[in-house]
């Protein structure tokens, strides 16, 4: 079905299912220890695959020595790019999952040594000498930053006169942000088994995107898509980096192969955060006019970021489109060749880091204007994106989440005098920044099963990426068929299924619940026909289906046998009409102990407006958790780069910390009732995303509120202001 006109009432408006808090209902066997990640499939007779990862950052490899390797305990196969065969691109650049001779950066691929146990494939893994001619790289953004080209990606965007707007303004900032790397840090591990029977390759692999990473693996491997499976129903964290393939996917097929058996390959975690990609550090530089009244007058951002060559952006300022007026605009990305691990998309790619900057800036000019940063924004707010011709927004409640936000926050009691408030030793701030993330939808395709029984069936290869998707898609196909939660099944993530939008760029709940609503429709028409019941008539519920004073179950329909039928969802104009995007307050209050600089957040609340929520407590899970991600990008988490030899430095959890949810005392989020008809038949959107943007910079700008020490590179740690602490 195509989506191309504003959703009228539909079965999913009655909320007895949808739009409830709902447990989990994959929790019990997540908590049991009994959801088999990707690593975990039974794989009867499986060798193990321990992936070498490349010494140096650039340069060749001038020769390996395999000998004695091959010739330790175990050791089946060896695949190198000597005899792995041609690599082709996928949808990026698979072919580099394995490295020689030429190497694109440090830790990737050089070779998997496939044992009969993982002992013995890492201690032969060891053995394996690789002689390299180590090449100059550049690894510096701040040293490349001069050499930074624009983008394909996001053409500059230029409105009004923003250099002329910006001289005349009577208020005006000028400041630069950085953003350092960053690394998903997911708590499960790249893995994957691969098993041939014949030509055809089964993959169960921790992956976001099963239609894209089959196609990936077959056109890496030169085979047929259809001889490709892939397999992935619970995955333990993506964030993004799970997005595409990655080296475990690869390797294990070549090594399945050659080693003639099934082949388990996870990455260990030290080589996590050097062979798989990263979020890329941002410099931001802001520029901001303003009339003495508050009215924003030019908006200048300027981004730049580095990749690897042929790689992308950090697109910094894809949130400046959209989020303020203001006539003068003139906002720009700029890429810069590194070396460096290959970047990519990362929680809110664009967005996250955008914020970061974006909102400091905010929080900066509305300081400097005397005005209150709650009211600054509300002064500022746009309900058009602000570009020639203006394009409505599906819907937009940013005013809405401030001022709620404010008010449940205590935000009037705030000091608008930084290093003002104190409690014991400990010097107490409040920050604010605005919350905004597109709400992009994608074509998602289902197919759903009534059994005699009455229970329904959905399949799709949709992925729940610890999200809660197994439980939404129940619900709604529980909402529109009219049976109870527990009457469904839900069957996810295999290339078997129909194929789904997957999961990221926060399109995954709104758009793979749509299919399955579309698919649900499809089954109770077949349902009527099957009953000769009148299909406009027809109601569905507690199990049975209704027409005039006709009652019959459900399950009535499928005696002869199981329906089965297939429907997908597909978005037309109105996404390309309508800006759809989702909005947040965020506040935050922060504690800085006044003699030792140690910091606490202590206080953070989010309210949200993202279209219909559809399970009130894994949207909840979703938002404190990307708050509590934030949390680390504000205060902990950077990649250190080694920039004489390219790599990150701090590539395991022990140099790479991040905040877990026990860090923060108190974290609420609330929803604002809201159904968004142009986005989707469910009225929904995606809040795994909004919940990390622009949180990072209340954080900031609470620190500062507390201390009146304004940090403008992340993270915000000791050394960058302890000095500046106002004396005691
Ligand atoms: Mo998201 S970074 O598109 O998984």
């Amino acid at each position: 079905m195509k989506f191309d006109t504003p959703a009228g009432t539909n079965p999913i408006d009655q909320l007895k299912v949808v739009g409830k808090p709902t447990d989990r209902i994959d929790g019990p066997l997540k908590v049991c220890g009994q959801a088999p990640y990707a690593y975990e499939q039974p794989a009867p007779n499986a060798a193990y695959g321990y992936v070498v990862g490349a010494a140096i950052a650039k340069g060749r490899i001038e020769a390996i020595d395999l000998t004695a390797a091959k010739a330790a305990p175990g050791v089946l196969a060896i695949i190198t790019a000597d005899n792995a065969g041609k690599l082709e691109k996928g949808n990026f650049n698979t072919a580099r999952l394995l490295g020689g001779p030429e190497i694109q950066h440090y830790h990737q691929a050089v070779a998997l040594v496939v044992a009969e146990t993982f002992e013995q494939a890492r201690a032969a893994a060891a053995l394996v000498r690789v002689d390299y001619a180590r090449g100059k790289g550049a690894f510096d953004l701040h040293a490349a930053k001069d050499s930074a080209q624009p983008s394909r990606e996001q053409a500059d965007l230029k409105l009004g006169d923003f250099a002329a707007a910006f001289a005349s303004a009577p208020v005006t900032i000028d400041a630069t942000y950085h953003t350092p790397d960053q690394a998903h840090a997911m708590m499960e591990p790249h893995a994957s088994i691969a098993a041939w029977e014949g030509d055809q390759l089964t993959l169960w692999t921790a992956n976001q995107m099963i239609n894209w990473g089959r196609g990936d693996v077959a056109r890496t491997l030169g085979i047929p898509r259809e001889k490709v499976r892939l397999v992935s129903p619970y995955i333990g964290g993506g964030f993004g980096g799970k997005l595409f393939v990655r080296a475990d996917a690869i390797l294990a097929a070549l090594g399945a192969k050659a080693a003639g058996r099934p082949v388990k390959v996870a990455l260990t975690r030290p080589l996590m955060f050097n062979n798989t990609p990263h979020r890329p550090a941002t410099i931001q530089r802001i520029r901001l006019g303003a009339t003495r009244e508050g009215k924003i007058t030019a908006i200048g951002h300027e981004n730049w970021s580095g990749d690897l060559p042929g790689g992308g952006i950090e697109n910094g300022v894809q949130q400046t489109r959209f989020l303020y007026a203001g006539e003068n605009r003139m906002l720009q990305c700029r890429l810069a060749v590194l070396d460096l691990p290959e970047g990519n998309a990362m929680r809110a790619p664009g967005e996250a880091p955008g914020m970061m900057a974006l909102e400091i800036a905010i929080d900066e000019m509305a300081e400097k204007l005397g005005i209150d940063p709650v009211e600054f924004r509300i002064l500022n707010d746009t309900q058009v994106v602000p570009e020639d011709p203006p394009k409505p927004f599906s819907q937009r409640q940013l005013v809405e989440c401030l001022r709620q936000g404010a008010e449940r926050f205590g935000w009037s009691k705030r000091s608008a005098t930084p290093a003002s408030v104190r409690d014991g030793q400990w010097l107490v701030g409040m920050g604010v920044a605005a919350g905004f993330r597109n709400a992009p939808t994608m074509k998602s395709a289902a197919r759903v099963r009534l059994a005699a029984d009455g229970r329904v069936t959905v399949e799709t290869d949709m992925t729940d990426i610890g999200t809660g998707t197994y439980t939404i898609i129940a619900q709604t196909a529980a909402e529109t068929m009219g049976v109870p939660l527990d009457r469904v099944d839900v069957r996810l993530g295999d290339s078997t299924f129909p194929v789904s939008a997957g999961s990221g760029g926060q399109w995954g709940a709104a758009s793979s619940t749509s299919g399955v609503y579309v698919a649900c429709m499809k089954l109770r028409e077949t349902v009527a026909q099957k009953l000769g019941l009148d299909p406009a008539t027809v109601t569905f519920s507690s199990g049975r289906v209704r027409s005039g004073r006709r009652s019959v179950a459900l399950g009535d329909a499928a005696r002869d046998g199981e329906i089965v039928v297939e429907d997908a969802i597909e978005f037309g104009d109105l996404a390309r009409r309508y800006q759809q995007s989702t909005f947040a307050g965020h506040f935050v209050e922060a504690a800085v102990h006044a003699h030792t600089g140690e910091m606490r957040v202590r206080r953070m609340l989010a309210v949200c407006a993202a279209g219909r929520i559809l399970n009130p407590k894994s949207a909840r899970s979703q938002v404190i958790g990307a708050m509590t991600m934030a949390v680390g990008a504000a205060l902990m988490e950077e990649l250190a780069v080694d920039k004489r030899f390219g790599f990150f430095v701090n590539h395991d959890l022990a140099g790479y910390e991040v905040p877990v949810h026990a860090d923060i005392p108190h974290q609420e989020c609330i929803f604002l009732d809201e159904a968004d008809p142009l986005s989707s038949p469910m009225k929904a959107k995606g809040v795994g995303e909004l919940g990390i943007c622009g949180v990072a910079a209340a954080v900031a700008n609470a620190v500062y509120n507390a201390t009146g020490v304004r940090v403008r590179e992340y993270p915000i740690t000791l050394d960058k202001f302890f000095e500046r602490l106002p004396t005691a």
